[in-house]
C-alpha cells in the first residue's frame, strides 16, 4: 500500500479507537463509581438499590438504580451501553492488522529474539487470541470455574504464560500489543456472550412480569468483575509502544507481569476505597512494590555486550554508524521502503541533530536496543558500543 495512504488509514483507525476507548472505559469507571457511591432511599422503595444526586454541565441529575418489579410498564427508552466496546475492538483488531500485520517483519519479528518468518509471527499473534478466549472461556465454564479463588489464580499464570511466551517469539513490542489485544478480546467476549444476553434476560423477564434468572446474572456479573480488574492493565498496554525500556528489556514479560498486577491492585484499591478494610492497606503497599519492582528491572537493562570501544571514539566513526544503520529511515529524505517519512521527526542529517539527540540514540541504539527499528539495518553490537562509548566520552562533533 502507498505509504502516506498507509498512514492516514493508521491515523484514522487510531482516532476512532482511542475515541471508542475513551467512551467505553469511561462508561465503565462512571457506573462503577456510581454503584459505589449509591445511597439508600429515606424511605425505601420495593427494587430501588439506592439514589445519587449528580451535579454536571450546568444542572443536577437524580439518578436511581432498580430492578423493575412485576407489572411495572417497561420504559419507552432504555439506553443500553455496548456498541462503545464492540467500537473499540473493532478497530483495535484494525489497529493490529494495519500497523502490525500490514507492517511486515519489522514490527512483528525480533531476529534477536527469534528468528521467525513474518507468517509465522502473524499465526502466532492470532492463534493467541482465538485460543486465549477459548480456554479461558472453558476454564471458567468448567466446574473448576466454580471454585472462584482457584480458577482466577489459574487464569492469572495462564496470563503470564502467554505473556512469557509471546515474548519469547515476537518482538517486544508485538509481544506486549498482542497480551492487550488478548485481554481486550476477552473483555468483548464477556460483554457480548455474557453481559449483553443477561441483560436482554432481564428486559424479557421484566416485560413478562417475572424474576430474572439467577444463573445468568451471576455469570453476567463475574464476567464484569474480570472486566472491571483488566481495565487499567490494558491501558498500559496500549500506551507502553512509548516506552522501550519496557519491552525492549529482556526481562520485558516480567516488567509486564509486575505491571499487570500493580494496574488491577490499583483498580481494587479503587473498587473498595469506600469500604475502608485492612484491604486498602494491602492494596496501597502491593501496588508500591510492583511499581518499585517494575523500575528496578528498567534500570536494569541490557547494555552493550561487547567492549569493542576502547579509548576516544571520533565523531566520524560514529556518524559513519549512524549513516550505516539509522538515515534509511531518520532522514529528510529516506530510502526506507516502508517508512518514507523520518519516524516520530527524527532526523539525522547533521551533526548538531545527532549531538542534541545523543542521549535518545543511547538509549535506544545501545541500551535497550529497540533501534534500529527490527534491526532493519543490521547493526551489530560492536557499532553499538562505539555510538555508547562516542556518546559516554561526551558527544563531541568537532573532532
Ligand atoms: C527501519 C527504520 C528505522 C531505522 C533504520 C532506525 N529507526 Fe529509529 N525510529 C523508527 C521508528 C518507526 C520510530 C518511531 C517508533 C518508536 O519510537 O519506536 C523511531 C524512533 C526513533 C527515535 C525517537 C523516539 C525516542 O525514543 O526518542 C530515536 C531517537 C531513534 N529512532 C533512533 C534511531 C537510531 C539511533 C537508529 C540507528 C542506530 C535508528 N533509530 C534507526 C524507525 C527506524
Amino acid at each position: 500500500m502507498n505509504a502516506t495512504l498507509h498512514e492516514l488509514l493508521d491515523l484514522t483507525v487510531r482516532w476512532v479507537h482511542v475515541i471508542a476507548g475513551i467512551m467505553w472505559i469511561g462508561n465503565s469507571l462512571l457506573f462503577n463509581w456510581l454503584d459505589r457511591n449509591l445511597r439508600p432511599l429515606e424511605q425505601p422503595k420495593e427494587g430501588v438499590q439506592g439514589k445519587i444526586w449528580l451535579l454536571h454541565s450546568g444542572a443536577f441529575y437524580e439518578v436511581e438504580k432498580k430492578l423493575l418489579p412485576p407489572g411495572m410498564p417497561y420504559p419507552e427508552k432504555v439506553h443500553w451501553f455496548m456498541f462503545q466496546n464492540l467500537t473499540t475492538w473493532v478497530s483495535g483488531i484494525t489497529l493490529l492488522i494495519v500497523v502490525y500485520y500490514m507492517g511486515g517483519a519489522a514490527y512483528m519479528v525480533d531476529p534477536a529474539v527469534a528468528n521467525i518468518s513474518t507468517t509465522t509471527a502473524i499465526a502466532i499473534g492470532v492463534g493467541t487470541l482465538v485460543l486465549g478466549w477459548l480456554v479461558y472461556d472453558g476454564l471458567w465454564r468448567s466446574p473448576i470455574g466454580k471454585n472462584s479463588a482457584l480458577t482466577a489464580a489459574i487464569s492469572f499464570v495462564l496470563l503470564i504464560a502467554v505473556t512469557f511466551g509471546l515474548s519469547s517469539v515476537l518482538g517486544g513490542r508485538a509481544a506486549y500489543i498482542h497480551v492487550g489485544a488478548l485481554l481486550g478480546t476477552l473483555m468483548t467476549g464477556n460483554v457480548w456472550f455474557y453481559v449483553v444476553p443477561s441483560q436482554r434476560e432481564l428486559v424479557a423477564a421484566t416485560r413478562a412480569g417475572k424474576a430474572q434468572d439467577p444463573a445468568l446474572s451471576y455469570r453476567a456479573k463475574q464476567r464484569s468483575i474480570h472486566n472491571n480488574y483488566m481495565t487499567f492493565p490494558v491501558l498500559f498496554i496500549m500506551v507502553s509502544n512509548h516506552f522501550p525500556s519496557t519491552y525492549g528489556n529482556t526481562l520485558n514479560w516480567l516488567i509486564l507481569a509486575i505491571l499487570m498486577v500493580g494496574g488491577a491492585v490499583v483498580r481494587h484499591f479503587m473498587n473498595i476505597r469506600f469500604t475502608y478494610g485492612p484491604w486498602l492497606r494491602y492494596a496501597a503497599a502491593t501496588a508500591i512494590i510492583a511499581l518499585a519492582l517494575a523500575t528496578i528491572l528498567m534500570a536494569w537493562q541490557r547494555g552493550p555486550t561487547s567492549a569493542a570501544a576502547s579509548g576516544p571514539v571520533s565523531f566520524v566513526a560514529a556518524r559513519d554508524v549512524i549513516q550505516r544503520r539509522c538515515v534509511q529511515c531518520h532522514s529528510a529524505t529516506p530510502t526506507d521502503s516502508q517508512f518514507t517519512v523520518a519516524p516520530a521527526g527524527v532526523m539525522f542529517d547533521n551533526p548538531e541533530v545527532i549531538q542534541r539527540m545523543a542521549a535518545r540514540i543511547k538509549e535506544r541504539a545501545v541500551v535497550s536496543k529497540t533501534m534500529p527499528f527490527g534491526n532493519k539495518t543490521n547493526i551489530t553490537d560492536e557499532e553499538r558500543a562505539l555510538l555508547g562509548a562516542w556518546i559516554d566520552q561526551g558527544a563531541k562533533i568537532d573532532q
